[in-house]
């Protein structure tokens, strides 16, 4: 199964802005973008900080084809929100759910934060790509897009201007 980090930054490096969780600063490109590629991945990955900023949107897309699967340590908290196949909760970490996954047909999987799934991912060797949209912003703090220091290398696959002043690149993950 391949796995690619999507994910939308401020050109110094955050994916939301000091004191404000959420993605409100991404372009309108990058919201149309994000909609397009979503629906060549068969499954999203997210964490439990993630789902809870964007619970409404994201309990909203639950109609949408692909499996959303939120990762908590409290997987019972939620059981009234589960829905399987549409919406689920795990405890397991990145290899054990990335096997599940695999194991159960899923194909593409798009990781989709936020900095502390990433990190749990990238250490975990299990990131084939990232594709990141790049906003003309500068917070000077926030959320990182990495939770914790890393030492990648990754290759440069594509970058496509997705609007005026919005960047978005797509790298491989070297192995
Ligand atoms: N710009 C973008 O593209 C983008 C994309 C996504 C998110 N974001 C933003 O990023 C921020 C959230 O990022 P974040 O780093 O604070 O949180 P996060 O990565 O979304 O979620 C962290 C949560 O994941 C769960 N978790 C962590 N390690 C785990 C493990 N080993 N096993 C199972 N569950 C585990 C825990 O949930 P529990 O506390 O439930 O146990 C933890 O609180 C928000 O502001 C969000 O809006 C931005």
């Amino acid at each position: 199964m391949r796995i690619v980090l999507i994910a939308a930054q401020s050109l110094d490096g955050f994916i939301a802005k000091p004191g404000q969780p959420g993605t409100a600063f991404t372009s309108p490109e990058d919201k149309a973008h994000f909609r397009t590629v979503m629906a060549h991945f068969d499954v999203g990955v997210f964490g439990g900080e993630t789902y809870r900023v964007s619970r409404e949107a994201i309990r909203a897309q639950t109609a949408g084809r692909h499996l959303r699967v939120a990762m908590t340590r409290s997987p019972e908290r939620y059981a009234t929100e589960a829905i399987p196949e549409v919406l689920e909760f795990t405890r397991a970490a990145p290899a054990a759910l990335a096997h599940e996954l695999r194991t159960r047909g899923f194909r593409r999987c798009a990781l989709l934060g936020g900095s502390q799934v990433h990190s749990l991912f990238l250490a975990a060797g299990l990131v084939d790509e990232v594709w990141l949209t790049i906003e003309p912003l500068l917070f000077g703090g926030g959320t990182p897009l990495l939770a914790q220091p890393t030492d990648i290398r990754l290759e440069l696959l594509a970058m496509e201007k997705l609007g005026a002043n919005t960047l978005l690149v797509k790298y491989h993950v070297a192995r």
